[in-house]
């Protein structure tokens, strides 16, 4: 265990933030080490590859790094393949490594930075598809009793960018590793608009999506090893299909995307985009010019500047649009009080 740990190499942002202690673990047997020594009355907070968090300069009690890698496949009936994948892996190698088994489902999903572990709790979604879909199962520890559990997907209370690791119910565990279910036959999904139109007139074939996503993401996203970010600021907002209408009235061209339970997703980039924020730049924070969704940073090295500007966007589109945007990173840790002051 490390004491007093500077993070800033840790997350994608590359803010500075200290964590009190810092485990990292590869196996079960450590992480199982590692909560036993924990001191129980302090908290315990679980990072991943640090590229969804805006962390604050200070992390209170054990910060565990869940490095645990492996890729096994548990069972194939020449159609479907399970394959258990550690939560410490990185998370397009994973892609990258079933599409070339012929595994199928997750190339829309190529290049999105992070872990796999991390890859369920926020639910990752792009270019038509959520994680979700493709997760069979999810591998935890509980971080208070040690009991390991596998939970069914259904289990796990997905939803657009959210899970049950995400509240209170699911607070306690621990992702380790994740299974999935890919398909060897899954149909091509290409049905998102700018997908389709990348795709234009050739064939559909899983390699062409994925070269497909690759493109448009390296294109339109910056990334994180060169430009600090975490993709997507913001969630795109839920609403139900009448007060998407009513908006759409009064802003035509705003594009509407389907969700579950019957609401729909309207694009929060587009409104923010609408408000002339794309390329403003704050306090060493940056709105991307090339995705309104997306802050850059250009020389911050704390939280604060990246939620002040966060905080006048989501007022900006508040007033205009009568829509509170929330924001799409994790927020961990605290100020700093006092005594760490
Ligand atoms: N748009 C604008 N101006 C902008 C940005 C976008 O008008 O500055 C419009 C685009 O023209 C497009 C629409 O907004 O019509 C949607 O844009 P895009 O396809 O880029 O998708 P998004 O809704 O902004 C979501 C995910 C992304 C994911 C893309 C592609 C969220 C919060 N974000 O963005 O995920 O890559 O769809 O599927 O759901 C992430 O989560 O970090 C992330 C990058």
């Amino acid at each position: 265990m490390r004491t007093s740990v500077d993070l800033t190499r840790f997350n994608t942002l590359g803010l500075n933030a200290t964590a009190n202690h810092l485990v990292t673990v590869s196996t079960l047997v450590e992480l199982d080490r590692a909560l036993h020594e924990t001191v129980l009355s302090e908290p315990v907070e679980v990072l991943g590859g640090g590229s969804n968090v805006v962390l604050q300069p200070l992390i209170e009690g054990t910060l565990l790094h869940v490095a645990i890698k492996g890729r096994e496949l548990r069972a194939d009936d020449g159609r479907v393949a399970v394959v258990c994948v550690g939560a410490g892996e990185t998370w397009h190698d994973f892609v990258l490594w079933c599409h070339h088994r012929g595994l199928h489902g997750l190339a829309n999903l190529a290049l999105i930075p992070g872990s796999v572990g991390a890859a369920p709790i926020q639910n990752i979604g792009a270019y038509g598809i959520e994680v979700a879909q493709w997760i069979r199962a999810v591998h935890v520890t509980n971080r208070y009793s040690g009991e390991r559990l596998q939970l069914s997907r259904d289990a796990c209370e997905f939803g657009y960018r959210d899970s049950i690791f995400k509240h209170e119910a699911g607070a306690h565990w621990i992702v380790t590793a994740v299974e999935f279910a890919l398909d060897r036959e899954a149909v091509v999904q290409a049905s998102y608009p700018s997908l389709r139109a990348r795709l234009s007139d050739a064939p559909l074939s899983h390699d062409a999506v994925l070269a497909a996503v690759m493109a448009i993401r390296r294109e339109r996203l910056p990334d994180p090893v060169v430009t600090p970010n975490v993709g997507s600021f913001f969630k795109n907002p839920l609403m139900s299909q009448d007060d998407a209408d009513v908006l759409v009235q009064c802003q035509p061209g705003l594009p509407v995307f389907p969700a579950s339970e019957g609401l729909v997703k309207v694009s929060a980039g587009w409104l923010i985009d609408r408000l002339g924020w794309r390329g403003v730049e704050r306090n060493g924070v940056k709105v991307s010019d090339d995705h309104a969704l997306v802050l850059i940073g250009c020389g911050a090295t704390s939280a604060a500047p990246w939620l002040a500007l966060a905080d006048d966007i989501i007022k900006s589109v508040e007033s205009a649009f009568g829509v509170v945007l929330e924001l799409e990173p994790r927020l961990m840790g605290c100020t700093a009080g006092p005594a760490g002051s």
